[in-house]
């Protein structure tokens, strides 16, 4: 029933989008939803590439089914355990039960662990190579994007690269499935989203895999979540490079919390300085209003970082804390850093940010601004400074 894309010859997208879900891995939003990508290559042998999230399961089985029209499933490759690609395996061996599985000893630790499979398993080492038919495949390695256990598969009949998690994005398929078919102009601030919220922290194992990629002559990239990279896989390739290597464009982020408005002002005052100092890319994030989720994207996304706070008993106010230690989380490197905060009898806010920026060793650009009770000219002028120095280093970049 099912007329399934085709993304080379023998090969077919299985997958499924998730309108539903409100927060991914129930923390960030999916206004545009998400996709859990699949592929079945039906060659002598027939080879399906991950499951997908188990509240999918009726249909992804049906799928699988209607491309196999009648054959059995010969093999499963486990890319990754995470239950957004594992969670349909149990049923998929209960419908194949003679499928045997693929994965490498990590995966088969986890297999046990959240399905209980323990037997028909076929354990594959870095560079193994498997020959379906027409295909061959060879597996590669690729532990911390995003789990220890993740690994890639190569097709070295079609070029295309199974490369799990990495290249992936927030974002439904609405009707395309490859790139070349579709606009793909939204995806691209969406990938940087999903980047900063999942595989962020894995900046060192994004690098090295992207190393040994280098050695691979890849046509295709089928993520497991958004678009079939083929015409922009090297805009894809870049954007995981450069947020790998925490290389940021020349903006700011501004993340501010503030409850009655003063700290706000000094938010204010320090934006339109940005500007006058030719900053173009400003974007002010007021933690009250802001998704943490947005707020790491733009974290990575840009080279500058200003954060300011009123002191609230003692401490940074505590929604601002809580995108702090996220932020701290993701061990985000090389950023330019001010910061400024106010109080009315103790202040404590600014002490605490200079310590938060010791802890993520990110240069410090100007003098903080520190405001007892109400603006003063003082404070103005100083706030002023403060985004003329953040803005003479970033135009230095
Ligand atoms: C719940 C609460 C707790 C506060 N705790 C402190 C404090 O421990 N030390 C201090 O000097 N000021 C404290 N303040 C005062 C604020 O830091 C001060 O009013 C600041 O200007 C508020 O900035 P805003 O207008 O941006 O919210 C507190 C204010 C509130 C509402
Ligand atoms: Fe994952
Ligand atoms: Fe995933």
């Amino acid at each position: 029933m099912y007329k399934l894309k085709e993304i080379a010859p023998q090969v077919y997208y299985v997958g499924v989008n998730d309108r539903q879900k409100a927060l991914f891995e129930n923390m960030w939003p999916l206004p545009a939803g998400v996709s859990y990508n699949s592929y079945l290559i039906v060659d002598e042998k027939s080879v399906l590439v991950d499951t997908v999230d188990i509240c999918y399961s009726d249909i992804f089985l049906k799928k699988i089914a209607d491309a196999l029209n009648g054959r059995l499933l010969d093999y499963l490759i486990v890319d990754h355990m995470e239950p957004d690609h594992a969670g349909s395996i149990r049923l998929l061996r209960q419908q194949y039960p003679n499928v045997q599985i693929i994965g490498n000893n990590k995966t088969f630790g986890m297999l046990q662990g959240y399905h209980g499979i323990t037997d028909g398993l076929h354990e594959v080492k870095e560079g193994d190579k498997l020959n379906i038919g027409k295909h061959t495949l060879s597996f590669y390695m690729s532990p911390m994007v995003h789990w220890p256990e993740v690994m890639m598969t190569y097709d070295e009949t079609d070029k295309i690269l199974f490369s799990a998690d990495a290249f992936g994005t927030y974002g439904t398929l609405d009707g395309g499935v490859i790139d070349t078919e579709m606009s793909v102009d939204h995806y691209w601030e969406e990938m940087i989203r999903y980047y900063a919220n999942i595989v962020g922290k894995y900046g060192n194992p994004v690098q090295k895999t992207l190393q040994k990629l280098a050695g691979l002559e890849i046509q295709t990239i089928c993520s497991t979540h958004g678009p079939v990279w083929r015409e922009q896989k090297n805009k894809a390739i870049d954007i995981y490079d450069r947020l790998s290597r925490y290389e940021g464009e020349n903006g700011v982020s501004i993340i501010y919390g503030s409850m009655y408005g003063h700290t706000e002002q000094m938010a204010e005052a320090i934006a339109s300085s940005l500007s006058e100092n030719g900053i173009k890319k400003i974007v002010m994030h007021h933690v009250s209003k802001s998704h943490s989720s947005n707020i790491l994207k733009d974290v990575f996304k840009y080279k500058g970082v200003i954060i300011g706070s009123p002191t609230y008993s003692n401490q940074l106010f505590p929604d601002l804390e809580a995108v702090l230690s996220k932020i701290e989380l993701r061990e985000v490197k090389n950023r330019l850093f001010a910061y400024f905060g106010s109080f009315s009898w103790a202040g404590a806010a600014v002490k605490k940010l200079d310590a938060f920026g010791e802890r993520m060793k990110w240069e410090t650009v100007g003098t903080p601004v520190e405001q007892k009770q109400g603006m003063s000219v003082d404070n103005y002028e100083a706030c002023l400074l403060l985004g003329q120095a953040m803005a003479e280093r970033i135009n230095q970049n």
